[in-house]
């Protein structure tokens, strides 16, 4: 079914407030799930809303976290997030990052101690509307196969990029460095979809087209998106002292506790660089000159990164955003969760 952008953001708020979030924290994920609806990326909007709920109403996310910020050079700081919601997290996190490269030209800014923050595009996107580039990287519960191993070791630790031109578009690259993000894998088990066979493996270690027999996704392009699941899992866990690979916590083994994960913001203001106006304009000829390249046959036309996403924003604008009729009707109900989660192994629906 189609709700309206505000309907949505609405009724994910409503129903973070009622599993005991305050007001600024239900607004922030509603916003950042919402987002993700909005932008087709249904893999991390409002499907995720009765797990998050769960969690929150058992505890495994601190309803009122106590932030600590701690500044520890000229461009770098640590965000404590005391197992709060990764979302406001990541959102404040990056407040913070983008303060900091308007006055040192670069910052980076890890958190520590943070629960699943959903789609990085929306973070790093914060920066590029302030006329600066990120990066952000996470961790999550380990579910891809090592390249050539048959049992999952990292998780689909997603990096996301982003960089303003000098029109009104923003280039947001974001990506699992899995083949597909988990929550495809959800998104086509709630929908009872098969998937392609070179998504995921079954418990044999064998490709999979059946979501339900998922055991472990594979990496992206083998042993590249095998390194560069490493390096996000370096870079937003050990680098920051939270546990690594295969003891990052399950996203649904215990509803009760924090899940202690780790995230880095890395924001370059490119003033410091080079001509600001002259980077924005080169990133726009590259728009324009990449939006006449040639398509090959079956393609259509080209499309810059976060171009698609855009697209369908649009499109939902005129006529709603596509919310599954299940997910809906929870939404606009009085229960807070039906106890789905808690216990459940990595690839619980
Ligand atoms: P995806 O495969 O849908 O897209 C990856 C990138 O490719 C995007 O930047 C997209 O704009 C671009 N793209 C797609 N089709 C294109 C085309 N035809 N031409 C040009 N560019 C194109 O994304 P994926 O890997 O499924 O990730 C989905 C979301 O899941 C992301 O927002 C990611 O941050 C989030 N995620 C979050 C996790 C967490 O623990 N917080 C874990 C894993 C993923």
């Amino acid at each position: 079914m189609r709700v309206s952008k505000e309907e949505l953001f609405n009724l994910m708020k409503q129903k973070f407030m009622k599993a005991g979030l305050n007001e600024g924290a239900a607004h922030d994920v509603a916003d950042v799930l919402t987002y993700a609806d909005h932008r087709g990326i249904h893999s991390h909007g409002a499907v995720r809303v009765e797990y998050y709920s769960e969690r929150i109403a058992k505890g495994g996310i601190t309803a009122n976290p106590n932030y600590t910020f701690e500044q520890t050079g000229p461009a770098s700081a640590v965000f404590d997030g005391d197992n709060g919601p990764g979302h406001q997290i990541a959102k404040q996190a990056m407040e913070k990052a983008i303060e900091m490269a308007k006055k040192s030209g670069v910052a980076v800014v890890g958190m520590k101690h943070i629960s699943h923050s959903g789609a990085l595009g929306y973070f790093v996107e914060m920066a590029a509307e302030q006329d600066m580039v990120a990066l952000s990287m996470c961790q999550s519960d380990p579910m891809a196969v090592p390249f050539g191993g048959t049992e999952p070791y990292f998780g689909t630790n997603p990096i996301a990029f982003s960089a303003p031109s000098a029109d009104d578009r923003i280039i947001t690259f974001d990506m699992a460095t899995t083949v597909q993000a988990w929550g495809k894998i959800l998104d086509a088990r709630s929908k009872n979809e098969s998937i392609p066979d070179t998504w995921a493996v079954d418990a044999t270690g064998a490709p999979t087209t059946n979501a339900r027999e998922v055991h472990a996704l594979l990496p992206i392009s083998g042993p590249k998106g095998y390194g560069l699941m490493m390096m996000v899992d370096i870079l937003s866990g050990s680098l920051l002292g939270v546990p690594h690979g295969v003891h990052v916590s399950s996203m649904y083994q215990d509803l009760t506790k924090g899940r202690d994960l780790g995230q880095l913001h890395i924001v370059i203001n490119p003033a410091y660089f080079t001509d600001l106006a002259a980077f924005k304009r080169q990133i726009t000829t590259m728009l324009n000159e990449l939006k006449t390249q040639p398509a090959a046959e079956g393609y259509g036309e080209i499309y810059y990164p976060g171009e698609r996403g855009i697209l369908r924003s649009k499109e939902y604008d005129e006529d709603g955003i596509e919310i599954v009729d299940d997910i809906y009707n929870y939404l606009v109900s009085d229960d807070i969760h039906y106890d789905r989660y808690h216990g459940k192994n990595r690839f619980a629906e």
